[in-house]
């Protein structure tokens, strides 16, 4: 693969992306992120493929974008899949870190698999509020994971996506029990007796996070919920939608150690959270005690294990 890009300076970055920041907050959210493993990411590859050549009504030669592409969990399984079918992958991230991984990862796969998406796999380093260096039309999908609510507005974001895409616009998410966490949205739901502790830590913050931002207004995408940029795209640029469940064995296992670590080091983007780096210490000092004044059996730190999960895809088809 090559190394023909550029690092960006990470001084000049305007970016709010939390992976850029520090290979600290870098690593602690990657760890966040490996609860789906390889062989299902494979399936969940498959399963994707199945849908855009069922709404796409073509089987071969598929473009795909994926903007804020990580490490790969989504794209290099999708590469390996769409091989048959000579689908080429694209995508950029504007963190290193991201791309370090992910040609890590590259180059850690079986010779069989690197042989696959050689020339099929294309990323480089690029910042999705920059302009993008594709045609119109370029793609036949562009696939949308966990990106929208890093950006500073989403509609000129999704304006781009539909300038370079053809077809179709996808949006990927995990609807797990606990992602409570990353929105403040709480269902109302049981949860299991060892479990309320995660839930009850996560009320406290928000109730303190809410007094500390007075000013702060509600951010309109949060990563679980992209409803508003389906509206968008439904009402003022007349795309069709469809939304299909994939279910796999999703598992978290969550430490508290390092939740607090994450929220000292700001793995919540300050848009999405409105908060600067001395209230988040605050909070951070808050949680800890919190913790430490709950329950003794926390500070032996085992990981809560959560299980049940699964992916929603939504297809949005210009019509
Ligand atoms: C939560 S991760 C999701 C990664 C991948 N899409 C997935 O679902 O596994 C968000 C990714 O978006 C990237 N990102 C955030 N803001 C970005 C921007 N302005 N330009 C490019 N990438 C960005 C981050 O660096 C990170 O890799």
């Amino acid at each position: 693969m090559e190394r023909s890009y550029l690092y960006p300076n990470e001084n000049n970055m305007t970016s709010i992306n939390p992976y850029v920041k520090s290979k600290k907050a870098f690593s602690l959210l990657l760890r966040y992120s490996q609860q789906l493993d390889f062989k299902n990411s494979l399936i969940l590859a498959e399963e994707m493929v199945r849908l855009f050549q069922l709404a796409l009504k073509r089987k071969r030669d598929l473009k795909i974008l994926e903007p804020g592409i990580g490490y790969g969990r989504i794209a290099l399984p999708l590469a390996i899949t769409g091989h048959p079918y000579n689908f080429a992958i694209y995508g950029f991230d504007n963190s290193r870190y991201m791309i370090e991984e992910l040609e890590r990862r590259i180059e850690n796969l079986p010779l069989q698999m690197k042989e696959k998406i050689q020339g099929k796999l294309v990323y480089q380093i690029l910042d999705a509020e920059g302009k993008w260096p594709y045609p119109e039309q370029f793609f036949d999908v562009i696939i949308l994971s966990y990106i929208l609510h890093y950006l500073s507005d989403w509609r000129i974001f999704l304006d781009k996506c539909d300038f370079h895409s053809k077809e179709c616009i996808a949006f990927l998410r995990e609807i797990f029990p606990f992602n409570f966490w990353m929105s403040g949205e709480f269902p109302q739901i049981p949860f299991p007796e060892d479990q309320k502790i995660l839930h009850n830590f996560w009320l406290h913050y928000y109730e303190l996070k809410s007094k500390l931002e007075k000013n702060h207004k509600k951010p309109e995408i949060s990563p679980l919920n992209y409803q508003n940029a389906i509206d968008y795209l439904l009402s003022s640029k007349g795309y069709k939608v469809s939304c299909h469940k994939i279910n796999l064995p999703l598992e978290r296992r969550i430490k508290f150690s390092e939740i607090l670590q994450w929220i000292k080091y700001g793995a919540f983007t300050p848009l999405r959270t409105g908060l600067n780096q001395p209230q988040r210490l605050a909070l951070y000092k808050e949680m800890k005690e919190w913790v430490i004044k709950e329950n003794v059996s926390i500070i032996k730190d085992e990981p809560i294990v959560i299980k049940r999960g699964e992916f929603e895809l939504c297809l949005c088809v210009k019509s």
